[in-house]
Order: structure tokens, then C-alpha cells, then sequence
């Protein structure tokens, strides 16, 4: 059996973690084995990038950031689909589309970026958590913040994922109901997979 690769996506503040948590919940009391992953992840290069997310200032180019995330990218897929060989249920906290949009929203060149990620994985479903910058920065404001949470830059990386969004790449959730309701829209979602 394979296995299915979930991503969720969206700007910061959206509430991605506590929906991970309530669907890897989820599949692990229908009796699915699940892991959940992140990007950047812990690996070298991901720890690298974390350090410089958690840094005073956005120092890199953007194509600097773009390149670095897409090398986390390329050792990330390979546990990835180790578990998937598995037929284990990989949850990612981001994935090929927080590029994209992030770095796509600091004006990195869309195809240039789209052949540095070729050998990405095409995950079975890309959620996108959506939500206005507005809203999302007063639920972070208690917590420091990364070099990319600035608000006019969010509206930017938030119409990026709307761009991918309409090709259907990504499917769209309003991350402003309650939890619980957004918990409602992702199974119904994830419910059309494993059907
Ligand atoms: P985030 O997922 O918000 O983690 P936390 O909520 O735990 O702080 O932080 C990851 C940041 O990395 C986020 O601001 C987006 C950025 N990012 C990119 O810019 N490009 C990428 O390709 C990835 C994977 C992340």
C-alpha cells in the first residue's frame, strides 16, 4: 500500500499547527500510522535556515533563501517517501508552495524556482489555511517573530498562494472559522482521498 502525503500551507498565524495536531489525531484513531514532518526541517540545512528566520534581519537574497530551502527540500523527499513506501501517513507543515509563495512574493523568478523544485514530491493534497495578514499577526503577536512575518509582505505571499489556489493546486480552507469548523472542512477533504 502507498501511502498519502498531506501539506498545509499558508501565511504564518493561520492556525497550521493546531489543525495538524487535530488531523494527525485524526488518522491515527482510524488506525493509519502517521508522522509529522516540517519545513524547514531539522536537518542541517534546515536548522541553518531556522537560525537565519530567527535573526535580526532578512540578510540573504531572496534567491539565496530559495536556493537553500529547495536543497532542505530535496534530502526532506527522500525520507519522505521512505515513509510513504511504508504506507505511512506524512503530514507536512509546508512544503514546495511555501517557495513559491514566500520567496515568489520577494520577487524570486517563478520558473526558475519551479525547476529548482522539479524532483519535489506531488503531495496527494495541499491545503492552504487562508487568512488575511491582518488577522494573523494579532494571534501571533505574543511571540517573537520571524525576518518574514511583516504584514505588507504576508498580503503579498498570501496572493501567491491564491494564484496557485485557482489552478487547483491547492485546495482553499478559511482558516477565521473556528477550530472546528476548519478541522470539519480539511476531513472533508481529506474524507474525497480516502474514500
Ligand atoms: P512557520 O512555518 O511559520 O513556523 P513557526 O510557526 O513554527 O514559526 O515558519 C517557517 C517560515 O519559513 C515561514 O515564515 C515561511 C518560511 N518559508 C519560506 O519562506 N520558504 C519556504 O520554502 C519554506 C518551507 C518556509
Amino acid at each position: 500500500m502507498k501511502g498519502l502525503f498531506i501539506v498545509f500551507e499558508g501565511i504564518d498565524g493561520g492556525g497550521k499547527s493546531t489543525q495538524i495536531q487535530m488531523l494527525s489525531d485524526f488518522f491515527d484513531s482510524k488506525g493509519y500510522e502517521v508522522e509529522r514532518h516540517m519545513e524547514p526541517t531539522h536537518a542541517v540545512i534546515g536548522s541553518l535556515l531556522w537560525d537565519y528566520m530567527n535573526s535580526k534581519s532578512r540578510s540573504f537574497d531572496p534567491e539565496t533563501e530559495a536556493l537553500l530551502f529547495a536543497a532542505d527540500r530535496i534530502e526532506h523527499g527522500k525520507v519522505i517517501k521512505e515513509s510513504l513506501v511504508k504506507g505511512k501517513v506524512v503530514i507536512s507543515d509546508r512544503y514546495k508552495h511555501s517557495s513559491l509563495a514566500y520567496q515568489g512574493a520577494a520577487g524570486v523568478d517563478v520558473e526558475w524556482m519551479q525547476s529548482l523544485n522539479k524532483h519535489a514530491l506531488v503531495p496527494d493534497l495541499v491545503i492552504l489555511l487562508d487568512i488575511d495578514p491582518d488577522k494573523s499577526l494579532e494571534r501571533v503577536s505574543d511571540r517573537a517573530k520571524t525576518v518574514f512575518e511583516k504584514k505588507e509582505y504576508l498580503k503579498k505571499v498570501r496572493a501567491e498562494y491564491i494564484r496557485y489556489a485557482e489552478t487547483g493546486e491547492l485546495v482553499v480552507v478559511d482558516a477565521l472559522q473556528s477550530i472546528e469548523d476548519v478541522h470539519e472542512d480539511i476531513l472533508a477533504h481529506v474524507k474525497k482521498l480516502t474514500e
